[in-house]
């Protein structure tokens, strides 16, 4: 078993402890809003917070995961409200959406450090790929993010549908959420 905490719960992963967190979230979890893109390390759509910092979960391994505190997309916000979500679907930055939620993860990450960031500051902290190609979005999107985490600015859209985080971590073989 390895033990750590995915969204504020405890959970131990009966798994080879040289997985990969991104297949422990996404086979076990059934956290599926965190991407295997190229798998190493490469574009960014698997990343997670590990302690609050944007990583790359198909790098690390669930042994190295051990005892850390993940908070994957469907953990950022418990109503898909957070700023830079609120953000990306007002600035339509989202195409095929494969590489929102890393990207999403990534710039909140940053915007809790750098609350104002420059735009090569944006450039230089979400590195993350995008086929689709929305980077000038993207950018407007972050910048726009923080203005509303500044509180110089309010979104009222409603956020976009996604998954249920209530749906999202039902525990399934190979995983036990403590509680259920
Ligand atoms: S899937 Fe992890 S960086 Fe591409
Ligand atoms: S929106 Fe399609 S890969 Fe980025």
């Amino acid at each position: 078993m390895t033990a750590m905490t995915v969204n504020e719960r405890p959970v131990d992963f009966d798994m080879d402890p040289e997985t990969p967190l991104l297949h422990a979230l996404r086979d076990a979890a059934n956290l599926t809003g965190t991407k295997y893109g190229c798998g190493v390390g490469d574009c960014g759509a698997c990343m997670v917070l590990v302690d609050g910092e944007a990583l790359r979960s198909c790098l690390i391994t669930l042994a190295e995961a051990e005892g850390r505190f993940i908070t994957t997309i469907e953990g950022l916000s418990p109503d898909r409200g957070h700023p830079v979500q609120q953000a990306m679907v007002a600035e339509q930055a989202i195409q095929c959406g494969f590489c929102t939620p890393g990207i999403v993860i990534a710039a909140a990450a940053l915007l809790r450090g750098n609350p104002e960031p420059t735009e090569a500051q944006i450039r230089e902290a979400v590195p993350n790929l995008c086929r689709c190609g929305v980077y000038p979005r993207l950018v407007r999107a972050i910048q726009r993010a923080s203005r509303v985490g500044r509180r110089r600015e309010t979104i009222s859209a409603a956020p976009a549908p996604g998954i249920d985080p209530a749906d999202a971590a039902r525990a399934v073989p190979g995983m036990r959420v403590e509680g259920e």
